[in-house]
């Protein structure tokens, strides 16, 4: 039998459950691949210090709500590896290496540093280096394709540079992996990313919250009476119906009427809600069946990937170690 690819992404622990959007940006592409490539899921515990350095106590418990959300999504705990990013101790000596690699305009010119500092954050060595340990959560388990939302493109053009300095500067002992990027779905207001931190629709929204927040989004502006004619263009609202509503003749109907004014925004809200409740509520029923699992069975999937993972990436470093003559 053909070795499978293998698929790797994480999600830093900043939250304890995603918002709609990680479901566009990486979340459904990872779930659709579990059963085509060797899949390694891990908890960024270490990443999240770089914006939370100072609740690391949060981390644990928001790591084991994301497996267990991801596995209430349908990710398959049979098939996928999961483990902490903490607990794969050559990730960190690869870290070492690949930062005396790395140019300092490359990180200093990523994007994602300006949002986080425009966020407030401090800007700590840590944070600068962001790209660089992604990098090396990537390259350390030989990674063939990493699934990300499009704001993490310019980490994955950084982890490619790196693995191609590497095998020239050294000799071939990293591999190459490619991104496949996923859209980012705008803010309830219209706005930038529905992120974990800047807010949007979660997993763990109750059917009120979600009411509250799909009634409260943006619409058109311009559009004061529901007998105007309204933009459908960039309006946030039909933005979420063409992602999560799977009746492309209501939308169709809906946007044909809101451009005519004809329709007024509550109704267009309402099925909206309606679409996106008819995506999580069987989300929120297999989450509770999980929850009877308990932690312990999260800890334990944890610590069994933690086992795999690690395999893997003694190898790699072994490799480096080879490639490097040290
Ligand atoms: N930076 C990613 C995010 O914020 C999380 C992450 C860290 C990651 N290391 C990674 C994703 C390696 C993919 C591969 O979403």
């Amino acid at each position: 039998m053909e070795k499978k690819k293998r698929l790797l992404t994480g999600d830093r622990a900043s939250g304890n459950s995603y918002v709609i959007g990680a479901y566009i940006g990486t979340l459904k592409n990872r779930i659709a691949r579990q059963d085509e490539y060797d899949t390694f899921i891990f908890s960024a515990d270490y990443h999240t210090l770089t914006t939370h350095y100072n609740q690391a106590d949060i981390i644990h418990q928001n790591a084991i709500d994301l497996i267990k959300t991801q596995i209430s999504l349908g990710m398959d705990p049979e098939k996928v590896t999961f483990y902490r990013q903490s607990r794969l101790a050559q990730t960190f000596r690869l870290h070492l290496i690949l930062s005396m690699l790395t140019p300092m305009v490359e990180l200093e010119r990523q994007p994602a540093l300006k949002e986080k500092l425009q966020g407030g954050h401090d800007l700590t060595y840590g944070l600068l280096g962001y790209p660089v340990l992604m990098a090396s959560d990537i390259l350390i388990v030989d990674s063939d394709v990493v699934p990300v939302g499009k704001d993490q493109e310019a980490h994955i053009e950084i982890t490619r540079d790196l693995a191609n300095k590497f095998n020239k500067t050294y000799g071939k002992a990293l591999k190459v992996p490619a991104g496949l990027i996923g859209e980012i779905l705008v803010g309830l207001d219209g706005q930038g990313k529905a992120g974990k931190s800047t807010g949007g629709i979660f997993f763990s929204d109750s059917p009120e919250d979600v009411r509250k927040k799909v009634m409260g989004m943006y619409t058109d502006p311009n559009r004061i009476r529901a007998t105007d004619p309204g933009r459908v263009e960039g309006n946030p609202v039909f933005i979420y119906h063409d992602y999560f509503n799977e009746d492309k003749d209501e939308i169709n109907d809906l946007k044909e009427r809101y451009v005519k004014g004809t329709v007024g925004d509550v109704e267009v809200k309402e099925k909206l809600y309606a679409a996106i409740e008819k995506m999580l509520q069987p989300v929120r029923e297999k989450r509770a069946e999980v929850d009877k699992l308990g932690d312990k069975y999260i800890v334990e999937l944890l610590e069994e990937g933690e086992k795999s993972a690690n395999k893997v990436a003694d190898d790699v470093i072994g490799r480096v170690m080879d490639a490097m003559k040290i």
